[in-house]
């Protein structure tokens, strides 16, 4: 398909504001790392660094900053910041884990969302930080080193056949499921995101994430949350597959609060209706607070 954004014509608002911010290059962001810094700290930091930096105002953990790079600072290096895309940070703000909560990140390299979590635990409890990619969790595993994670376990595993036996056979309390994608919502990070776009993929791409939130859901205790990520805009891989999780499984989409512009999850799409709770789900475009694309679900077990 030549352009594969167009399809999405008909379920926005302002196509036009959309398609120009999709061709516009993406703020750099940095979270604060609180097992290592304050936000105080770290801001002070980035001034000695000489690096310009404004709060995003949503979250007073992310910051804008004036740098491309900004690895190549000393309080990134320092593990006092994770350079990451501020929807990035959605998911772990939405699971909103306790200090001493067990929690699963079956998709979790090269591991934003596993560092933001373990500093909303308190670096207290259990992460299972899982991977089936050997490459990208070296990433994740130098990562969270940077970071001073101490919480964490790192498994390799395809996540459908995850297995809880290395953990006591316990039920997690929380899940980011976070899921490989098509990857339609990065567009303005990376410009080539589309080049290899095609509905098969799309189509092939959907199977892997319904197996992968199925076993998620299956390993999390009743009355446990499982939120449902990816960064693309093709409801196939988002709202079809949580909808394949409530028919499959005993669980309830629940409602959340973002204090990000949003529009609703659909409750329909190229002839396929899906569960009217799919409107609890959250679609994030770019040009609605200047950031990429994203897609989150919140669910919860049934108890
Ligand atoms: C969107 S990325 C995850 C990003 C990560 N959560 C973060 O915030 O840094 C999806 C990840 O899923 C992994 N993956 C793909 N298929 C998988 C499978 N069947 N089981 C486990 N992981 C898988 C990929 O290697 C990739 O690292």
């Amino acid at each position: 398909m030549d352009d594969p954004l167009a399809r999405y014509e008909p379920i926005l608002d302002d196509y036009e504001a959309f398609r120009a911010a999709c061709e516009r290059p993406l703020p750099q962001v940095v979270r604060v790392n609180t097992i290592k810094a304050t936000v105080v700290r770290a801001e002070r930091a980035l001034k000695e660094a000489g690096v310009g930096y404004e709060p995003v105002g949503w979250n007073d953990e992310l910051l804008a900053v004036d740098t491309d790079k900004p690895g190549n600072t000393w309080p990134y290096v320092h593990g006092w910041l994770y350079g990451q895309e501020e929807v990035s940070a959605v998911p772990a703000v939405v699971c909103d884990p306790d200090p001493g909560d067990r929690v699963f990140d079956p998709c979790a390299a090269p591991g934003s969302k596993t560092t933001h979590l373990a500093a909303l635990m308190d670096d207290e409890g259990l992460l299972v930080a899982n991977d089936s990619n050997l490459g990208r969790l070296s990433a994740l595993r130098s990562n969270a080193e940077r970071c001073g994670l101490t919480n964490v376990a790192v498994t390799k595993s395809d996540a459908r056949n995850f297995s809880l036996a290395p953990f006591g056979g316990e039920g997690f309390d929380r899940a980011v499921v976070d899921v490989p994608c098509s990857c339609e919502g990065t567009i303005r990070k990376n410009p080539d995101a589309l080049d290899e776009w095609s509905l098969d993929h799309v189509d092939g791409v959907a199977g892997i994430q319904k197996g992968i939130l199925s076993r998620a859901i299956e390993v999390t205790r009743p009355g446990g949350t499982v939120v449902y990520s990816t960064c693309t805009f093709a409801p196939e891989e988002n709202e079809a597959v949580v909808d394949h999780a409530l028919a499959e499984h005993d669980v309830e989409l629940v409602e959340y609060d973002l204090p990000l512009s949003t529009r609703a999850g659909l409750t329909s799409w190229d002839g396929e209706t899906y569960n009217a709770s799919l409107n609890r789900a959250k679609r994030i475009y770019p040009h609605l607070n200047d950031t990429g694309g994203f897609f989150c679900a919140k669910l919860e077990v049934a108890a």
